[in-house]
């Protein structure tokens, strides 16, 4: 039996493409596991009502690790109306597979590496290499909205003084969201990242919060950091707030090293960030929990170019090297860098957002043929 068992789900549009190319590589790294290709994605949710079936959790549940494509996910009125004419009218609802696998794998942590590969002409400075922790499964995501307003929530927001001056507003003109944080949430994040720090050698984290305003939230937040922080005294504690760190993620991005964020302020800063270092053909993720985790590029599904084998599949190259760090395989994750790393610095074989003309899997064949 292989060591590992590795769920592939490449999704749909150029999830598709760019996990062929993936493929190639971990192919010609001779990693010791068993590959399983599961269902997900948009065609699913129009035949079966569901993009993510439940056959596909079972697959997740009996491997080690995933490695996702990306899906098109499509807004509410447009889900409703591509569905089988037999299913219409049953009260089915669009839910995003990645948002429902974060919540029941309980993968609390987004982890966004963001690093300059020398050479990338898109890099925006050299020398930038950030690691950012979002936290994955609360805070501003937790989900919990109301429109129209129920008026026992009215009643309940009423205990708060802030609340009079919205006392008047029409049920249905008013929409409330809320942020939702638990110390248990804040801690496992921030102690994520201060436990990555010192295994890696980092010399700073950065809490990127909004403490003088969301008081509440933010100050749980500030608190534990600050306490957990002081278990790690070698490592830097830098406390941000998050429209300053944007400025200054522009201004001075390699000055900072690895970032801890709630939900909302973690999505915000990753883009900016993965920008910074050639955007989404080189943005990677990992979703990660104690037992389980799904590495994906962050893009979509790019529908323009779905089926032309013209993006760029770096991220899920760099994706597919996250997933063997965090099965333990560190070796051949350096090897898979290093490779990824060389191709670029060469600039012989380079996607159209590259500047270049190769194609999908010719930047894998030319990573493959360094390993
Ligand atoms: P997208 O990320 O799919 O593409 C936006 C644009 O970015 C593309 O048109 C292309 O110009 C560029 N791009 C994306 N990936 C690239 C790559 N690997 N190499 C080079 N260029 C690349 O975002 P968009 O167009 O907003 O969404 C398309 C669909 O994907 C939607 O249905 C959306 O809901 C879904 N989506 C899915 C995600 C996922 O599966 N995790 C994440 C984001 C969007
Ligand atoms: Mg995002």
């Amino acid at each position: 039996m292989a060591k590992y068992r590795i769920a592939i789900l490449p999704g749909d549009g150029i999830g598709k493409e760019v996990i062929e190319a993936a493929m190639i590589v971990l192919n010609r790294l001779n990693l010791d596991a068993e590959y399983f290709y599961g269902d997900i994605g948009w065609e699913f949710w129009c035949k079966e009502g569901n993009a993510l079936p439940e056959r596909t959790i079972k697959l997740l549940k009996e491997t080690d690790a995933c490695l996702f494509g990306a899906i098109t996910s499509k807004p509410k009125e447009d889900a409703a109306r591509e569905l089988a004419p037999e299913l219409q009218g049953k009260g089915l609802s669009y839910v995003s597979p990645i948002v429902k696998l974060r919540q029941l794998f309980d993968l609390y942590i987004n982890l966004r590496p963001c690093k300059a590969y020398p050479g990338n002409p898109l890099n925006y400075r050299e020398n930038i290499d950030l690691v950012i922790f979002r936290e994955n499964t609360e805070g501003s995501y937790a989900g919990v909205e109301f429109y129209p307003l129920p008026d026992q929530v009215r009643e309940a927001l009423m205990l708060h003084p802030k609340m009079k001056d919205f006392k008047e507003v029409p049920a249905d003109q008013i929409a409330v969201s809320t942020r939702i944080m638990t110390q248990k949430g804040c801690e496992r994040i921030v102690r994520a990242a201060f436990e990555y720090a010192q295994k890696n050698n980092r010399k700073s984290v950065t809490l990127v919060e909004k403490p003088n305003v969301l008081r509440e939230t933010g100050g749980l937040m500030l608190r534990v950091a600050r306490k957990v922080a002081a278990e790690y005294p070698d490592i830097k504690f830098i406390e941000a707030n998050v429209d300053a760190m944007c400025m200054w993620l522009v201004k001075n991005p390699q000055d900072y090293d690895v970032l801890v964020a709630e939900n909302l302020f973690g999505d915000i800063i990753s883009d900016l960030a993965a920008q910074l270092v050639g955007g989404l053909g080189f943005a990677c993720a990992g979703n990660i929990g104690d037992k389980y985790a799904v590495f994906e590029p962050t893009h979509g599904s790019a529908p323009k170019y779905a089926g032309m084998y013209k993006v760029n599949p770096i991220a899920t190259l760099l994706a597919a090297k996250m997933m063997l760090d965090w099965l333990g395989e560190t070796g051949k994750g350096q090897v898979l860098e290093q490779a990824i790393a060389e191709v670029i610095k060469e600039g012989k074989v380079r996607t159209y957002d590259m500047g270049g003309s190769a194609k999908t899997l010719e930047v894998a064949e030319a990573v493959a043929a360094k390993l």
